[in-house]
């Protein structure tokens, strides 16, 4: 096939209605030109970095909206919002299986290129790290608080599937996703340069691993323990058989 045809005409005139609402000219111009990428997995490597900002945009938009819904107790709005959130998350896990199609060594020539950039400067996961404390905070006054609830009552002594409850697990399972994204790429780290090498900024397993341990909402885990700690004073120590033998 005529390559240079096919560059030539893969970003667009820029000028049809779909083109300008969509802003496909400077979409399309946001990666190298295809002159300048050092091998054939450059492009897909800037791409997934920018789609993922993409995503972390939008849950960090869509996290706002939780918010003021939160305040107003709008349970079906939170819900449905946050089921978006989660979407993207998924997304945001499943997409990161491309680069493993990039070969270490093709990942060495780009890292090259680097500079002294690193995924911790990632402007929509810095803001995604700011955003959980005020979200738990209003979720606290909004929905505990103020009906004199606790996590333990709603998940336990007074469990009924609640707003609140329904709510703190929509939560929870945004918790779990962030911490999937983090695992997969450790994974991807693993596979791609290993992961006693030292990276751009340091040891970067120390840093990685000390963000794999974090707990957006500690609480909501930790009730879980304390119940089956609670429900069961001797699991682990004696309990008796099913069969009665
Ligand atoms: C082959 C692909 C990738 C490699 C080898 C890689 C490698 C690394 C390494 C070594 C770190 C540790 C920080 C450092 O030492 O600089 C890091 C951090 C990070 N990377 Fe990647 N990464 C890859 C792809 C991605 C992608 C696609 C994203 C999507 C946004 C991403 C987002 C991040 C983020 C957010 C951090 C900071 C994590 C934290 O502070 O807990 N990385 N990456």
């Amino acid at each position: 096939m005529d390559r240079d045809f096919f560059y030539s005409i893969m970003n667009g005139e820029g000028t049809l209605d779909y083109e300008l609402y969509l802003n496909t000219k400077t979409l399309l111009s946001c990666q190298k030109d295809f002159m300048d990428f050092c091998n054939a997995d450059e492009l897909q490597f800037q791409i997934v970095h920018q789609v993922e900002e993409m995503w972390m945009k939008l849950i960090g938009y869509t996290l706002l909206d939780i918010d003021d819904y939160i305040q107003k107790e709008d349970t079906n709005r939170v819900i449905t919002l946050f089921r978006r959130v989660h979407i993207a998350l998924r997304l945001m896990v499943e997409q990161l299986a491309l680069l493993e199609t990039m070969s270490p060594k093709e990942y060495q020539e780009i890292r090259l290129r680097l500079g002294n950039g690193s995924g911790q400067e990632s402007p929509g996961f810095r803001t995604l790290l700011r955003m959980h404390t005020p979200l738990w905070q209003s979720f606290k006054t909004c929905y505990l608080d103020k009906h004199e609830l606790t996590i333990e009552k709603i998940y336990n002594s007074e469990y009924s599937h609640s707003d609140a409850y329904v709510v703190a697990e929509a939560f929870a399972e945004f918790d779990e996703l962030f911490q999937r994204f983090r695992a997969a790429h450790m994974q991807l780290i693993m596979r791609t340069i290993g992961l006693g090498a030292k990276s751009l900024k340091g040891r970067s397993v120390d840093l990685l691993n000390e963000g794999m341990r974090v707990r957006f909402f500690p609480e909501l885990w930790e009730i879980r323990s304390q119940m089956t700690d609670n429900w069961g004073g001797e699991y682990g120590v004696v309990r008796d058989p099913i069969g009665g033998h």
